[in-house]
């Protein structure tokens, strides 16, 4: 069965699976039993100019700089993360970046997704004091990929707050979208004239939802319900303000594109019933309309307003907890996506506490049959990303879209035949997407190499690269999802022969 016919006329109905997820399901369980699985491997190239790049981040790759939010999370409260253990060296990225450049240039990647440590340029977060030594080396990993015919992807912000910014409120504070915007402006006066693509904020739902409403990453604000919209509209506003700043100072010369990273997970509807066909749009819209929406259309959607508008007028307050802004306030900018898991949807919570979860009132759950991964959330379902995509695309006027992380956890194996069933697949949906009509420009691996993986520690590997973190000179071996990888990118196909 070719998950190409199972999954095409799903997505032409408009989003309800119906009775085909009995197929999803089949084809999960079958491509479990056989490892690799042709039958979700499309025989289409990739077009001759798709790109195909690899990702880090600084917190989870680099060591030494001024203090962020996770530092000052792992250093004062270990037993948060899984392992205990710190990122204070990490791969040593700040040292053997060389090396980091070599593996790009092995794996034959047409770009690099890095982030940028905040504090390594601006210690202390603002621009009174900038840290030439940070500056130099963000200079020479530039210049060592351009050499090397490597485009640079730049993250300006993976969640790594300088800490002296989070204690004086961080992103519930409108001080923070001057204090960020010159930030992005410094980075792009320093390095924008060998940047090609640059993203404003990675995740903006994680680090707001997680780190300001339900407190579980840092910076530890516990405000449900309430701290992740704060958040968010200052976020978006940021955003908005470096966007602009990019556009109007640098872009003419410098010729980049810049735009936002959204995450979400799929929602699909557990039956074509119409309660939950609306109850699966409503997570989407929950989750990633919440900031494409402003950016796109220029306020969230109408169903978060109302919802959030009318559960709090319930719960006693005197306005609602989703501040508003106005539609002058944010414009239309590029917007990327990364995608790693599928969920299912439906119900109305009870009035009480506050909370996101009841303000979005979808019920969720990951099939039973889905292959997992050695990280609870993330289940291989490949159709999923071809779900999003084309949502995006029918719910946002057909926008241009790169995934910019996809990628599989495991406990480090270098015969990782999981790993390469994971991109197989889900690099076949993204080229189903694409000849869908969705508009990809370039697909993005996560990760480069075994990392930090936040409150996992070094507990859940989803490198290319192993890394052994045992051994002082972090030396590196590529798995065999790496081969696998360098041959998609080389080819432009996931299987051996592609038709043209
Ligand atoms: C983040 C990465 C992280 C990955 C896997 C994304 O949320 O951007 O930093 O390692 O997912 O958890």
């Amino acid at each position: 069965m070719s998950n190409r016919w199972q999954v095409r006329p799903i997505i032409e109905k408009g989003h309800a699976i119906g009775g085909a997820a009995g197929c999803h399901t089949q084809c999960n369980i079958y491509c479990l039993a056989t490892g690799l699985a042709d039958d979700n491997a499309t025989d289409m190239a990739f077009p001759d100019d798709f790109l195909f790049g690899a990702a880090t981040a600084a917190y989870q790759v680099e060591d030494g700089k001024g203090e962020s939010v996770w530092d000052y999370v792992v250093h004062n409260f270990p037993e948060r993360v899984e392992d205990g253990t710190t990122a204070d060296v990490t791969c040593d990225s700040y040292h053997k970046y060389k090396e980091d450049v070599a593996m790009l240039k092995e794996l034959g990647v047409n770009f690099y997704r890095f982030s940028i440590a905040w504090t390594r340029i601006m210690p202390n977060g603002t621009a009174d004091y900038i840290n030439e030594a940070g500056v130099s080396y963000y200079r020479n990993l530039i210049k060592e990929l351009k050499d090397n015919g490597i485009e640079s992807m730049i993250t300006l912000y993976h969640w790594d707050l300088p800490q002296q910014l989070a204690d004086i409120g961080g992103w519930l504070e409108d001080s923070m979208i001057d204090i960020y915007a010159e930030y992005a402006r410094t980075c792009f006066q320093l390095f924008g004239d060998d940047v090609k693509f640059w993203t404003t904020f990675n995740e903006i739902k994680e680090f707001c939802q997680l780190g300001y409403g339900e407190g579980g990453l840092p910076p530890l604000h516990y405000e449900p319900g309430i701290g992740e919209y704060k958040c968010t509209r200052v976020v978006l506003k940021a955003h908005a303000k470096a966007y602009r700043i990019y556009d109007e100072e640098f872009r003419a010369t410098q010729n980049g594109m810049i735009g936002a990273i959204f995450d979400t997970h799929w929602f699909e509807p557990r039956t074509n019933s119409s309660e939950d066909v609306a109850a699966a749009e409503q997570g989407r819209q929950f989750s990633f309309g919440w900031f494409a929406n402003p950016i796109v259309n220029g306020d969230y959607p109408e169903i978060m307003k109302t919802r959030i508008a009318d559960r709090s007028a319930k719960e006693g307050f005197n306005q609602s907890r989703l501040p508003e802004f106005t539609e002058d306030e944010i414009g239309v900018h590029q917007r990327y996506l990364r995608l790693y898991r599928s969920q299912h949807c439906i119900e109305e919570p009870e009035i009480g506490d506050p909370s996101y979860s009841k303000d979005m009132a979808v019920s969720q759950y990951q099939s039973p049959d889905w292959e997992g991964s050695s990280i609870s959330w993330l289940k291989v379902v490949p159709w999923g990303i071809r779900g999003l995509l084309n949502w995006v695309r029918e719910t946002y006027n057909d926008p241009y879209v790169i995934v910019t992380e996809n990628g599989y956890a495991d406990d480090g194996v270098l015969d990782d035949d999981m790993r390469i069933h994971y991109y197989q697949s889900y690099i076949s949906n993204v080229r189903l997407a694409m000849d869908d009509g969705v508009k990809v420009l370039a697909y993005t691996a996560w990760s480069l190499m075994d990392n930090y993986e936040w409150l996992n520690g070094y507990t859940k590997k989803f490198g290319l690269y192993n890394v052994d973190f045992n051994d002082p000179n972090r030396t590196w071996t590529p798995k065999k999802s790496m081969e696998y990888y360098k041959k998609v990118i080389a080819t432009h196909c996931v299987i051996d022969n592609c038709t043209r």
